[in-house]
Order: structure tokens, then sequence, then C-alpha cells
């Protein structure tokens, strides 16, 4: 039998109350906080942390403490210019954490796994009314007007709307997912890994995409890395990484690219296109533009042969026209292009499934999470996350 002395009774209720926790999966009421820190954007490149009341949550909504969340480029141009007009906002949509409270309606995640205190979870889009997205196509909710990403959403009541904070308030109608058995790193990924995912789903529908395929990604930041990594894991052997940036090419090697091109590397475009054709006997069969960079999405055809495909996803904010030669990029070549937009449940259910078997053939995804900033550091995160100096910059709550 243990001994205690009186010194660390502190520790000793703690670690009671914990196990208590643990063993009958709900907190007792004095567990649950009623003010919390959270992480406003007040300005353009101004984020001020403040501690609010956490209002009482109703019977249909979850109360979970932030445990982590990723940075995403999108946060950056909030950070940045404030595209979306959203000042002031809480960001952060990457994120997932832990329940400490739940309404008595809210009984199952969106697979219909039990959910209780103390279980891990993540969300995926949230439909907040109907249209003909929700109702009559409901496999593209995630091109409805009626769809909210928790961190991207306007400032109200709830306060609690964003995972850059100690607690996030999930409302009637979220979309949770139960991942009590992942890591804390894998869970931070599942978001990123799920805009992916939706990519290379809707890559499928051409029909061109099969194991011998010939796939380009261009841009090797983290939404050209997890490209990179679902294809790999889909058996796609064939992936040629185009990138800038030495260190993200190496990791881009890592995660499963066959070979890396270094633009850097060479005299010019026409230079390396020619690299690239030389290697690919005459071109991509389908290539993925991931930059976010007009030129790249002007210049990415001129890698695909004919016959090929391509899926745009490098714009989730308007960065401005690109120019195309419509002749000789589309109709000679017969291109089949598809657009790719955040993702939907299945595509969650997808990445839960892809996590397993990445780690089943030792992807090593981990090496995707470079840096770890707190609450108080987020302004210093976006700093590093604008220079580029590491892949996902992630916020942790300590
Ligand atoms: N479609 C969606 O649903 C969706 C979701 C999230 C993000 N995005 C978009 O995806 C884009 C990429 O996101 P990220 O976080 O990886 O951004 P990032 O800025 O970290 O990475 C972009 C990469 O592209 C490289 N690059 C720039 N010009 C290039 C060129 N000409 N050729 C090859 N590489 C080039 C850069 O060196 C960089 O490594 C962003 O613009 C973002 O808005 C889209």
């Amino acid at each position: 039998m243990e001994s205690y002395n009186i010194g660390n009774i502190e520790q000793i209720v703690a670690q009671v109350i914990k196990n208590l926790q643990n063993e009958s999966g709900a907190a007792s009421s004095a567990a649950v906080p009623t003010k919390g820190k959270t992480a406003y954007l007040v300005e353009k490149q101004k984020i001020e942390v403040k501690t609010l009341d956490i209002p009482a949550i109703s019977d249909d909504e979850v109360l979970v403490r932030v445990e982590g969340c990723g940075i995403c480029g999108t946060d950056v141009h909030e950070y940045k210019n404030d595209p979306f007009g959203l000042i002031p906002v809480v960001l952060g949509h990457e994120g997932t954490g832990e329940i400490v409270k739940i309404g008595k309606n809210v009984t199952t995640d969106m697979v219909g796994k039990p959910l209780k205190v103390g279980d891990k979870v993540v969300t995926s889009v949230t439909l907040t009314g109907d249209d003909e997205y929700t109702t009559l196509k409901p496999e593209r909710a995630n091109l409805s007007d009626n769809m909210a990403v928790y961190g991207l959403l306007p400032d109200d009541s709830y306060k609690f709307n964003g995972w850059f904070g100690e607690y996030i308030i999930l409302r009637k109608g979220s979309s949770i997912f139960n991942v009590s058995d992942l890591s804390l790193d894998d869970r931070i990924l599942v978001e990123p890994f799920a805009v992916a995912m939706h990519a290379v789903e809707r890559a499928k529908t051409t029909n061109l995409l099969s194991f011998g395929s010939k796939v380009l990604v261009q841009g090797c930041g983290p939404i050209g890395l997890t490209v990179i990594a679902v294809l790999r894991t889909m058996g796609i052997q064939n992936i040629i990484a185009v990138d800038g940036d030495a260190k993200r090419l190496q990791l881009a090697k890592e995660i499963g690219a066959d070979l890396t091109v270094n633009f850097k590397d060479f005299t010019g475009f026409d230079d390396m296109l020619a690299f690239v054709k030389r290697q690919t006997n005459g071109g991509a069969d389908f290539a993925f533009q991931c930059t976010g960079v007009p030129a790249a999405a002007s210049n990415i055809y001129k890698f695909i042969k004919r016959g090929g495909g391509l899926c745009e996803l490098g714009f989730f904010v308007d960065n401005g026209n690109a120019t195309i030669n419509p002749h000789f990029d589309l109709c000679q070549k017969e291109i089949t292009l598809v657009g790719s937009w955040v993702y939907t449940f299945r595509d969650y259910v997808n990445t839960l499934e892809f996590l397993k078997r990445a780690k089943g053939i030792k992807l090593p995804i981990q090496k995707l999470i470079t840096h770890r900033f707190g609450l108080d550091e987020l302004n210093e995160a976006m700093v590093v996350n604008m220079k580029q100096e590491g892949i996902k910059i992630a916020f942790i709550n300590k």
C-alpha cells in the first residue's frame, strides 16, 4: 500500500479526481471552468489574450478544453490582411481537445461512437442552415453557403468559437469526431489531411489516377506535403514534388515523393520544364497545384501531358487572377480540371483511416509539426509561419 505524506496532499487529491474521471468518464461539476482565456485577433497583426466568462452550455452543446491547434495558411492570411473581414475574431480551425462538459442531448459523434466527458475530439464543417447542398447533395455540403468552420466565425455571444484559446464551445449541429485513440500530434493533423484527402478524392473522380500514374505536386507547404502523403499511402509511387525550398523538398522525399525538383536549381521555367518532361517521359499524368501563387497556377498546365488531369486547390483566398492559354493548355491537351474546396464529413472518416495506413507504411507524418507555441506566443507563431521557417506550426495549450 502506498503511504501519503501531508505535504503533497493537493497533488494526491488532484490525482484521485483524475483517476475517478478516467474510470467513470464523468468529471465532477467542480472541474467545469467558469472562466477561460481566448486569443482575439483585435486588429491586423495583433493577437491579444483575454480572460472571459464561459457561458453555461445548453443540452445540445459541448464544452471542450483545447489541447492544441495547427496554424493554417488561412489563419496567416487573416492575421496579415483580414481578407474575410472577421476582425475581431478568435482564429484556429485545426484544433483538438478534451470534452469537459457535455449537454445531455449530445450522445454520439458523427459515426455513432459514444461521446462522454474526457473524450478527445476534432470537428469538421458545421452546417448552420438548410439549402440545396445540405438537403439534396449532402455529399457536397462543403459547397453550402451555410457551411461554417470553428475559428473562421464572426464574433458572437458564444465568444469561445475558435480553437486559439483554452476552451471552445461546440454548438448544436457540430460535426464532432471522437478521436480518443489518436496522439495529440495526429489529432492536430486531421484537419489539414482532410483537405488533402478531399483533393485526392476530387482527383479520383477524373478516373486519371492509378497505381502507375506519374503525379506532380507543385508547392510543398503543409498542403502539398499532405497531398503527397495521401497519394503515397494510396500506392502511387511516381510522385514528383516541386518547390524552391530545399528543406521542404527534403521532407517531401521522406513523406513519399520519388523525385524532388527545386526550381531554384534551373536557369528558368523552361529549363525546369524540359527536365521534368525528360524525367516523366513527356509530362505528368496528373498534377496538384498547391501554391496559392497565380504564376504557378498558370504554369502548371505545361507539366501535364495530353489527356492528363489537374486538381487546383491552392487558393483558399483570392490571390488574384491566373492567365492560361486555353488553346495550348486546355483544348489541345484535353486536360480534365477539378477544383477542391475544404472537405466533407466523409473525408474525415477517410482521413482517420489514412492515419492508420500511413503509420503502417511508416510515413514520418509526425515530422510535419515543426514548431509549438503557447497561447501567449501566438503573435510570434504567426511571424514564424509568415517567414516559412517551419512546416506546420502548432499552438499547444500548455
Ligand atoms: N482548397 C482548399 O480547401 C484549401 C485549404 C487550405 C489551404 N488552401 C490553400 O493552399 C495553399 C497552400 O497552403 P500551404 O499552407 O501549403 O502554403 P505555404 O505557403 O506554406 O506553401 C506553399 C508552397 O508553395 C511553394 N511555391 C511558391 N511558388 C511556387 C512555384 N512557382 N512552384 C513551386 N512551388 C512554389 C512555396 O515555396 C511554399 O513551400 C494556400 O494558398 C492556401 O490558401 C486551400
